[in-house]
């Protein structure tokens, strides 16, 4: 059985598991007039990437006369981050969401975006993601020769921070023989690494079993991802590490959207403007309800002097940029940082 055929198999059992009709490969419809995008997320429903995500289905529904619409399989229905990638690359799903540490591993350059220290916040992420400069937008196409994929641009994760199942932390010495979750990544592993822990890289889906079973004993993410996933439950105190400010990227099979007419795609990019804007709106207010809700379950939250992190997590930008390129990359990031 080739790679492809397998892949899709795999997709196949997951959506007739789900009495879904995925097998076709690719999008539903002739995908010259328009179609079904199948979508891949790794989230609930109850996510701002979720709704974002289905709001752009119907801005693009309302563009198009009908003609195109976008279908989300949430909850890593349709496999994890990794197989989804591979689905899209393969064509036989159109779309996902995937962390910036999947393509860091199709590509080292996408690494520099993942670094700690490389976005203030939120607003300075957006603007250098959304608003591509040249080098940036040489990176999003940098994968479509090599793998069909397109990447469209980002939404935010926002700030990671670390939580674990047997107290708050204040430093990486709190850590010690500790093993923390990690997404799969040589990067994340280091992280992981600089902050005191040993690293365990692991799927999200398979996240809330590992931290209740005691494979692992920590983890990082954001807010949102810690409520959604109910992760407060099994690991209840969340420290304010704030090591970095995460990117998920939105990808597309570089043929389905050649294939879109002129006026659809920029129908669809205009779409998927209003959407990463949506994103980043709801974002604050997500972060806020999923503390108080987190709280309610009996998560503690904790405020830190981060110093004795920061310095292990600042050796990592020097490693991870290797070429001018990368190089470049940071300076501009950089440089729009001190504009604003
Ligand atoms: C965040 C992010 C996901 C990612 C996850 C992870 O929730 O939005 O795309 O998969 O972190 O840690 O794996």
């Amino acid at each position: 059985m080739s790679r492809k055929t397998l892949a899709l198999a795999t997709a196949c059992a997951a959506a007739a598991a789900l009495s879904l009709s995925a097998c076709s490969e690719g999008m539903g419809g002739d995908g010259e007039t328009g179609g079904i995008l199948r979508f891949s997320l790794n989230q609930t429903k109850e996510h701002p990437s979720y709704i974002a995500l289905d709001h752009f289905s119907d801005r693009l529904e309302d563009a198009t006369g009908g003609r195109w619409s976008i279908d989300i399989y949430p909850n890593e229905t349709l496999g994890a981050q990794a197989e989804a990638l591979q689905l899209v690359s393969d064509g036989i799903i159109d779309m996902a969401v995937v962390s910036g540490a999947q393509l860091g591993n199709l590509n080292p350059d996408f690494t520099v975006y993942n670094l700690p220290r490389v976005f203030d916040d939120v607003a300075h992420q957006m603007d250098v993601v959304n608003d591509p400069s040249q080098v940036t937008q040489e990176l999003f196409t940098s994968l479509e020769d090599s793998q069909d994929i397109t990447v469209l641009g980002g939404l935010t994760q926002g700030a990671r921070s670390v939580y674990t199942t047997f107290g708050p932390i204040e430093r990486p010495e709190d850590l010690a023989g500790k093993k923390m979750r990690v997404q799969e990544s040589s990067l994340n592993i280091a992280m992981a690494e600089a902050l005191g822990a040993s690293a365990t890289p692991m799927a999200f889906g398979e996240l809330y079993t590992g931290l209740q079973s005691g494979v692992v004993d920590a983890a990082e993410n954001n807010e949102v991802s810690y409520y959604t996933q109910k992760h407060y439950e099994v690991a209840p105190y969340f420290t304010y590490t704030n090591h970095l400010v995460g990117i998920d990227y939105v990808i597309i099979n570089t043929e389905t959207l050649q294939k879109m007419s002129e006026q659809d795609r920029a129908a669809f990019r205009d779409g998927w403007n209003k959407t990463w804007q949506e994103h980043t709106q709801l974002w604050e207010e997500a972060t806020q309800e999923a503390i108080e809700g987190a709280k309610a379950g009996g998560a503690t939250f904790t405020e830190i002097d981060t110093t004795p992190f920061d310095e292990r997590l600042e050796e990592l930008v020097d490693e991870y940029i290797r070429t001018d390129f990368q190089q470049k990359l940071l300076d501009d990031a950089r440089r729009q940082a001190t504009q604003d």
